[in-house]
């Protein structure tokens, strides 16, 4: 039995915990605090259980003709994936040769580091601003080896700040190789680059959606991508021939024709996050300006670290991220108007100590 020295190097990717506790509330993974849509529930219910004793449509012919009428696209510029997870693992077997490298924004989605250490190949990171903002640049090459692929998280995780989509379609212009734009949290956000990746004259340009988040079925594993049409078929060659499952399909269609729903939640989700970020800056807190469902916020009288544990102890479950430009900030996903309050008085509580 041989493990490969990069596996055995490898430091794998450390997901926000699954607390076992029923009664938590839990603000440490970005999911989505309101229901999916009952449209899912009727498909589930409604669901042929003859369906699954057959292979699933392998090119998800009815999810993308949907899609493409959303985005106003052609089916053959979508590409799904079991997650949108799935959909970077494909993007770095197809876009990275062994001598290139994967870049980033840093901080980023930390998930991009450890793909990079999966690929075995350099992973060069673009350091953010000292605001966390961005200014159109990418390192694209460090001794000699150059970025084939940059992975750009717009609203950014885990800041939650956003880069304009005039920055990145100027970057992307200069910028030679496939630049995806990670989309997960762009339905909390105000503005988004999906125009970039359906222009008849994009490139380069592949941007990435996930049902995890505003759609709240992060428990199905669904996302895609939108691209250019060679980029887009260069991910179908490398996929698993059955890698989006029937129910999945079927449910994700579903959610996909409720977007009053998702919309509605959305809205709920925004509201909560400015009063929650407002509440927070006045006791002291330095909060970053977020278009995500989550806040990226400096305590005003405790270190981070210590807030993560005491919160913790309470059952309220944050994410903590040590190095030195996070460590001194808690993510807290944006959770129900109740889960919120409850934060909010734990966090009066631990001042008052
Ligand atoms: C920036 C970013 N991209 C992608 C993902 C993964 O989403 P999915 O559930 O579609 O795999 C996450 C999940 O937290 C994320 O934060």
């Amino acid at each position: 039995m041989r493990i490969t020295r990069s596996v055995q190097r490898l430091e794998a990717y450390t997901p926000g915990e699954q607390p076992k506790a029923k009664c938590v509330v839990k603000l440490n993974t970005n999911e989505n605090p309101y229901p999916p849509s009952p449209k899912c529930a009727a498909a589930l219910n409604g669901f042929d259980l003859d369906r699954l004793r057959r292979y699933p449509d392998p090119v998800f012919a009815a999810l993308r003709a949907r899609l493409a009428k959303i985005w106003r696209t052609s089916p053959e510029r979508i590409f799904i994936g079991n997650g949108s997870d799935e959909v970077l693992s494909l993007a770095a077997r197809a876009f990275v040769e062994d001598d290139e490298a994967i870049g980033s924004l840093d901080p980023s989605y930390s998930l991009y580091k450890t793909l990079a250490a999966i690929r075995d190949v350099r992973f060069i990171p673009t350091p953010l601003d000292g605001d966390f903002t961005w200014n159109g640049r990418i390192v694209a090459r460090s001794g000699g080896t150059a970025v084939s692929m940059f992975l750009l998280t717009n609203p950014n995780a885990p800041t939650g700040v956003l880069s304009d989509p005039a920055t990145v379609a100027a970057a992307a212009q200069r910028f030679k190789g496939v630049m995806l734009v990670d989309e997960a949290y762009a339905d909390f956000s105000r503005t988004n680059c999906v125009p970039l990746a359906t222009a008849a004259d994009n490139r380069n340009v592949i941007v990435m959606r996930t049902l995890s988040k505003s759609f709240s079925l992060a428990g199905l594993r669904l996302g895609y991508c939108i691209g250019p049409e060679d980029l887009i078929a260069a991910l179908y060659k490398v996929k698993d021939s059955y890698n989006v499952d029937a129910l999945a399909q079927s449910v994700a269609l579903a959610a996909l024709n409720d977007m009053k729903w998702m919309r509605a939640n959305v809205a709920k989700v925004r509201r909560t996050r400015a009063r929650v970020a407002k509440e927070l800056a006045k006791r002291g807190w330095d909060v970053l300006p977020s278009e995500s469902n989550f806040l990226f916020a400096r305590p005003a009288h405790r270190p981070a670290s210590w807030l993560f544990a005491a919160l913790r102890e309470r059952n309220i479950f944050v994410r903590y991220f040590k190095g030195p430009r996070t460590g001194d900030r808690l993510r807290i996903t944006v959770g129900t108007d109740s889960e919120m309050a409850a934060l909010l008085a734990a966090l009066a509580e631990l001042d008052r100590r």
